[in-house]
């Protein structure tokens, strides 16, 4: 999709003709990108007469005091205002703050969150800002990388769809325009340490961490951020290959590429590939980076290389076109139209946003306790996060970026899980101990079990909390901390009836719960409503829909545990575990019952650039209407180089009357089977493949189609 068609030929011909009148500090302005809420009063001001062309976190009435005075520049050009607005425009206290990118991609809904990037949008622009950098196209493979809930789970078919989903919603109304962002590979560092060397080949790359950002680019994306990392030993920042020839080169992207942070400097200190800025700056720019994220020298850098012809100007040129032509097709020269300020959180966005986390929750068991029935007259909540909003919030909120803020009162509306309780069941006793924290030595276990003693079922919140997770917060283990695994045990010592409900950033180690409690409901971090919508789901006021986009193993050294693997020789199970995963990727209960019948393909037998129509009828056979995520996955049986044993290639999600029947269609393309040869072709391999559609991981239906 080309977004804004009308002003994509205008805005190239008003570039070109800006650019032809810049002189090389304006162009080497452009090209930078500087941190507000970071920079001296001198810096300000000296960035500013130099017309930056874009500047991060500014928040408030600054972006217009800044429009203005670069509106006093000789060419007057409007400086591009990015944010972290990565689930909701949530660094901006008051507006909506959506589930995570990894709770809402448990819903598996393309239209949903396509509108959660259209809400974010008007959000952020009505703010005065231009720019999230969002989405996040990591594949969160290594569980104990801190950052797994900034992505849209395990599987690249799901990331890809989702982040094109969103990208379209960010973009579709010329609010704003998004970053897809951290390109590449960077959720696969060794060890899942944040930020380290991702060994990985440019076939594996091509397999599995492009094609997210190949959706994105094609779904108009207008920025794409460069990663911190390496890969194979070679850091993104400096890489040619991945960045001009992959990115630019061969996928056609039109856009411009920012850094990550510091991601210049981050070649001398950090990655020691050269050992002065001006080297790092003339690499950068070399490899294809047109913007750079707050490494201030790399302005004077520019300039120096310029002047002593050390690099080509038709490189600087090319950044330069770039990032004006995204900042004519924003309108940003042309008195930008802004929606009101009222939209932020507004009722219709508040609206949405309890959807989202309605459909983002998983019910992970149930072994008949829910939905609560009438007989449960007293209610107890216990869990550290049963009422702490900043962990139901997740990363990347005003209470962590762009500084701490640990005392934050939220001005928008929200619900803990003991607010959303105390709502849902405002006719019966709902009484509340928190039992322990997420750490420590100290815990009021007695004090909860005392609780529950005088209850008739027990709802207990466990899980993490934002200093477990983020940037260069990895975890070697992911098992519950501190006592909340004895505060469970003790609770299911009392023989109530226990709901354990997970406030938590990322999969944890569980098994204790899926074997002990009557029911368990993963949230991971809900926003403003999931403590809201868990509770209305243990009411029973709808019926669940989510599907993990994730695997939990059942150790935390199990990790990585995908779903989505390659067949070893000897099962891949280790000795000291049950075997398997506590729970997989697309694991999720809903309060009825799905039968899958009649799969058929309208072709068995296909050719290399043919096409056949999967079929499935899905009966809801329960008692109560609900939405069911089919999904479609393929194993090639025979290929050149391994395949996973089976690969999501679509879903869909459909809405189901009790004792209806509705038959999805996937249409299938013969190059959608293609593998990455290891001398980089893609090809459609002749032979058999195992269709299987059904509702999870688990339980399908099989067919075989063939390739001649
Ligand atoms: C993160 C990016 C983020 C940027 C700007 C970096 O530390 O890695 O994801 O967009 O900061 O806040």
């Amino acid at each position: 999709m080309e977004l804004y068609k009308d002003k994509t030929a205008d805005a190239d011909a008003r570039a070109e003709d800006l650019l032809s009148r810049m002189s090389i500090e304006e162009k080497a302005a452009q090209m930078l990108q500087v941190s507000y809420n970071t920079l001296s009063p001198e810096d300000y001001e000296k960035y500013q007469r130099l017309g930056v062309g874009a500047f991060l976190h500014v928040l408030g009435s600054d972006a217009d005091k800044i429009r203005e005075k670069a509106s006093k520049t000789r060419l007057k050009i409007p400086p591009i205002f990015g944010i972290d607005a990565i689930h909701g425009h949530a660094l901006r206290n008051g507006a909506t703050v959506f589930p995570s990118q990894l709770a809402m991609s448990c819903s598996f809904d393309r239209d949903l969150i396509r509108g959660v990037g259209r809400v974010t949008a008007r959000e952020v622009c009505a703010d005065g800002l231009d720019w999230t950098f969002s989405p996040v196209l990591c594949i969160a493979r290594d569980l104990r990388w801190g950052r797994v809930d900034e992505t849209f789970g395990e599987d690249p078919y799901l990331c890809g769809e989702l982040g094109r989903s969103i990208t379209e919603g960010y973009e579709e109304d010329g609010y704003i325009i998004s970053c897809a962002k951290h390109y590449i590979a960077y959720g696969e560092a060794t060890g899942g340490r944040d930020a380290y060397d991702s060994p990985v080949t440019e076939r594996k790359i091509r397999e599995v961490f492009l094609p997210p950002f190949e959706k994105a680019v094609r779904a108009g994306c207008s920025s794409v951020m460069t990663a911190y990392g390496s890969v194979d030993a070679s850091p993104l920042t400096a890489n040619r290959r991945i960045l001009r020839e992959i990115l630019k080169d061969e996928l056609g992207f039109r856009g411009f590429v920012v850094t990550d942070w510091e991601n210049v400097r981050s070649l001398v200190t950090n990655q020691h590939f050269t050992d002065n800025l001006c080297g790092a700056t003339k690499a950068a720019v070399e490899a294809g980076n047109d913007m750079s994220m707050n490494t201030h020298e790399f302005y004077e850098c520019l300039l120096s290389l310029v002047k002593n012809k050390k690099i080509h100007t038709s490189l600087i040129d090319d950044a330069v076109r770039r990032i004006l032509r995204v900042k004519f097709r924003l309108g940003l020269f042309d008195g930008k139209e802004r929606p009101d300020k009222k939209v932020i959180g507004c009722a219709e966005h508040k609206k949405i946003n309890l959807e989202t986390a309605r459909e983002s929750i998983v019910l992970l068991k149930n072994n008949g306790v829910l939905p609560l029935g009438e007989d449960v007259k007293t209610i107890a909540v216990t869990g550290p996060n049963a009422d702490d909003i900043r962990a139901q919030y997740g990363d990347w909120t005003f209470f962590s970026h762009p500084e701490p803020k640990d005392d934050a009162q939220p001005q928008g509306e929200y619900h803990t899980v003991l607010d959303g309780v105390r709502e849902v069941f405002k006719d019966r006793r709902v009484i509340y101990e928190k039992g322990c924290d997420i750490f420590g030595a100290e815990n009021d276990i007695k004090k909860a079990v005392k609780a529950a003693k005088k209850a008739d079922a027990v709802i207990c919140v466990v899980g993490d909390s934002t200093a477990q997770n983020g940037e260069y917060r990895d975890r070697a283990d992911i098992t519950l901390s501190g006592f909340q695994l004895e505060l469970i045990k003790k609770l299911r010592e009392t023989g109530r009836k226990l709901i354990a409900v997970l406030v938590n950033c990322k999969p944890l180690c569980i098994s204790f719960l899926k074997d002990n409690c009557d029911a368990v409901i993963e949230t991971f971090n809900g926003g403003d409503f999931g403590g809201l919508a868990a509770a209305e789901l243990i009411a029973g006021k709808y019926n669940p829909s989510g599907k993990l986009s994730v695997s939990f193993p059942e150790l935390s050294a199990q990790t990585p545990c995908y779903y989505n693997s390659y067949d070893g020789w000897h099962g891949g199970r280790y000795v000291d575990t049950k075997g398997g995963n506590t729970f997989d990727f697309g694991d999720g209960l809903s309060y009825t019952k799905y039968v899958y019948s009649n799969l058929r393909l309208s072709q068995n037998v296909i050719s290399v650039d043919g096409f056949t129509d999967v079929s499935v009828d899905v009966t809801n056979a329960g008692e109560r209407d609900g939405k069911e995520t089919v999904m479609m996955f393929v194993n090639d049986v025979i290929s050149s180089v391994l395949t996973p044993r089976m690969e999501l290639k679509n879903f869909k999600k459909i809405f189901i009357k009790s004792g209806d029947t509705k038959t999805v269609t996937f249409r299938l393309s013969a190059d959608e089977l293609s593998i990455v040869t290891p001398s980089l072709e893609y090809v459609v391999e002749k032979g058999d493949f195992e269709i299987m559609v059904g509702g999870n991981t688990k339980e399908y239906l099989k067919d075989i189609l063939t390739v001649k």
